[in-house]
């Protein structure tokens, strides 16, 4: 049983699955689930809790920490911390956590899903057959197997893509500017001059800095050896769209898997974003999806565990 005294309060801003709360309660948390709360009210009731509990809807920076004195803890379900001022919450002390290891295996599944519905023609010819069409040799596929795939960005969603990618027969090469010593039996560690070299298909597994913003550009695309496959499922912005879509004319990029966009709130694109997209959307052979490569029955829980134990064992090195 708990005295008070003990109780520690955490307040979560987003909307998560119900089972966070019952796992915080179970390691000596109360938790105050306000998922609609705005960043006015954030601020005006920091001052409570010990730990803060976030996905993406609000930007932590100086002056929110600054309402929140006796944060311990930011927790972020999930695994991208773009919206939080790294630097900020290291001078106040505050400890960031994030949950990769919780959505990894979704973001892996839905890279090989997004590659096997692009190289199998699988939108097409299911909109084709709805509409009585039956045509085989259109929808002639082309196999995974002994295709090159450079990653670049071997953290959780870059290991487990390779490890699923491996199984199809893949060769998958890496690049990861933060990382070395890292070849294993599904990944072989390279410099990005191997990449441009040999990939037949790029997918991205990085976070989005101010150094990885609108990387890949046209100067980028140009440096391939040969026409390759673009896959990003990490962050819309280190994309720009209108390199992919004048890549795209060109031939030198020869299809696109999507999960996210340079600008998600598609009703506010600027008039460059918009004639890309509307480019982009013309091609058969790019496939899109609305940000949901880490979003699974199977992750929506996994993250709460991942960040609850991560929590615990904070508190554990506390004491
Ligand atoms: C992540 O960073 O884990 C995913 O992109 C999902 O982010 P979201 O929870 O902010 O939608």
């Amino acid at each position: 049983m708990l005295r008070m005294s003990q109780i520690k309060k955490v307040l979560v801003v987003d909307e998560m699955h119900e089972s966070l709360i019952e796992m915080l309660n179970s390691i000596g948390y109360l938790a105050d689930y306000q998922p609609l709360i705005t960043r006015n009210q954030i601020l005006e009731t920091l001052v409570n809790y010990d730990g803060l509990i976030i996905r993406s809807k609000t930007k932590l920076d100086k002056s929110l920490f600054d309402a929140g004195p006796n944060l311990r803890f930011v927790a972020r379900a999930g695994a991208g911390m773009e919206e939080i001022d790294i630097a900020a919450a290291k001078a106040k002390k505050i400890a960031l956590l994030n949950a990769p290891e919780g959505n990894r295996d979704a973001v892996g599944e839905h890279v090989v899903g997004m590659l096997l519905c692009l190289f199998n023609h699988l939108k097409q010819a299911d909109s084709q057959i709805r509409a009585g069409i039956w045509n085989r040799e259109a929808n002639r596929g082309v196999e995974l197997k002994g295709k090159t795939v450079g990653l670049i960005g071997y953290g959780n969603n870059g290991q487990a893509t390779a490890q699923k990618l491996a199984g199809f027969g893949c060769k998958v090469i890496a690049y990861d500017k933060y990382k070395s010593n890292f070849s294993d039996l599904f990944v072989e560690e390279v410099d990005m001059s191997s990449i441009f070299e040999n990939a037949d298909i790029l997918s991205l597994h990085i976070p989005l800095t101010e150094e990885t913003k609108m990387m890949i550009d046209e100067n980028f695309i140009r440096r391939f050896k040969k026409p390759f496959y673009l896959v990003n499922v990490s962050r819309g912005a280190i994309v720009s769209l209108s390199a992919i879509y004048e890549g795209m004319k060109k031939g030198l990029i020869m299809g696109v898997c999507l999960d996210v966009l340079e600008n998600e709130k598609l009703a506010t694109l600027n008039s460059f974003q918009l004639a890309a997209f509307e480019g982009l959307k013309s091609f058969e052979n790019v496939l899109f999806s609305p940000h949901v490569a880490g979003w699974t029955n199977e992750s929506y829980i996994r993250i709460n565990e991942v960040l609850v134990e991560k929590i615990r064992n904070l508190d554990l090195s506390f004491n």
